[in-house]
């Protein structure tokens, strides 16, 4: 070990080497992995029907399967939207994090090789949302608003958690539509090509927020895990716009009321989030005031 080296903790240091040798050996340029080309075949759908807003609702036992099609399609590109927006929040989390610290740090190299990929990534969802026949999905102005007040200021755990569950919510969703053959081919490789590269994300942020945590006080707990769970929040409540129906040739006031009201929707991200919710508790993350905007957000 260099001298360099030695003033980081070495825990740390090792898992950002790995990170930085996975990357290395396993990453994707989608430019070129995604069939960008083909024209959207209209007889596949755009996610998973049973991951749909309106599944299981009465609205849903009334759709031809070609308005289940657009619908999922519509919905897609909202989810790829809303991440477009959260991965321009965390780019910059990141490089606010790291300004002016070690580059001869490991750490340091993987958070510009993570910034680079959600680079790509923003793009690779665009050029997707927009094979997808959608228009622009932006959070509500509240949201927008909120969020661009967390890149400025959130820092430590308040942003390392904050991105995980961002990641992990879409990686949930992202790993059932990426097998599912009722999915267009060229929307599962851009999930495939997610599902990869953030799987080193998230590692790197479950880090993060440990070594982050490590010496906090009670109340520092409190207010950030706060921070976090209204963050959880705003990204969960994000992910599909209300104007997907609309868009997808549907009643919006009627799609709107049975999305809300749909407990199958509901139990599946809770469900999908099981593992991120014990994360949190584990990290000291999961308090009174935090688990019950969680369960406001269905996702706990
Ligand atoms: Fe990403
Ligand atoms: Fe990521």
């Amino acid at each position: 070990m260099t001298s360099a080296e030695t003033r980081h903790e070495p825990g740390r240091q090792s898992v950002a080497r790995r990170l930085l040798d996975s990357s290395e050996t396993l990453s994707y340029d989608p430019v070129r992995e995604v069939d960008w080309q083909t024209p959207l075949d209209e007889t596949h759908h755009g996610a998973s029907p049973e991951w749909s807003t309106l599944y299981g609702t009465p609205y849903w036992a009334e759709l031809t399967p070609a308005q289940r099609r657009e619908l999922t399609r519509q919905e897609a590109a909202s989810v790829a939207s809303t991440g477009i927006w959260f991965e321009m929040i965390l780019q910059q989390l990141m490089l606010r994090d790291f300004y002016a610290k070690d580059p001869t740090d490991p750490a340091f190299q993987w958070a510009l090789t993570e910034i680079a990929d959600e680079c790509r990534h923003s793009i690779m969802f665009a050029r997707g949302a927009a094979k997808l026949g959608a228009p622009a999905y932006r959070p509500r102005r509240l949201v927008v608003e909120l969020g661009r007040a967390h890149k400025s200021f959130a820092s430590g755990e308040a942003a390392y958690a904050a991105i995980l569950v961002a990641e992990e919510v879409l990686d949930v969703m992202q790993r059932d539509w990426m097998r599912d053959e009722r999915v267009a081919p060229f929307v599962r490789t851009i999930n495939n090509i997610h599902v990869v590269e953030e799987s080193r994300h998230m590692k790197f942020a479950r880090e993060e927020t440990r070594a982050r945590l490590r010496g906090a006080g009670w109340l520092r707990r409190q207010i950030n895990s706060l921070v976090v769970a209204i963050a959880s929040y705003c990204i969960v409540t994000s992910m599909v716009s209300e104007k997907v129906y609309a868009n997808a040739g549907l009643d919006p006031r009627r799609a709107v009321r049975e999305a809300r009201a749909n407990e199958h929707h509901k139990s599946m991200l809770r469900s999908s989030c099981a593992g991120l919710m014990e994360f949190l508790g584990s990290a000291g993350l999961l308090t009174k005031a935090s688990a019950w905007v969680y369960q406001r957000a269905n996702l706990l």
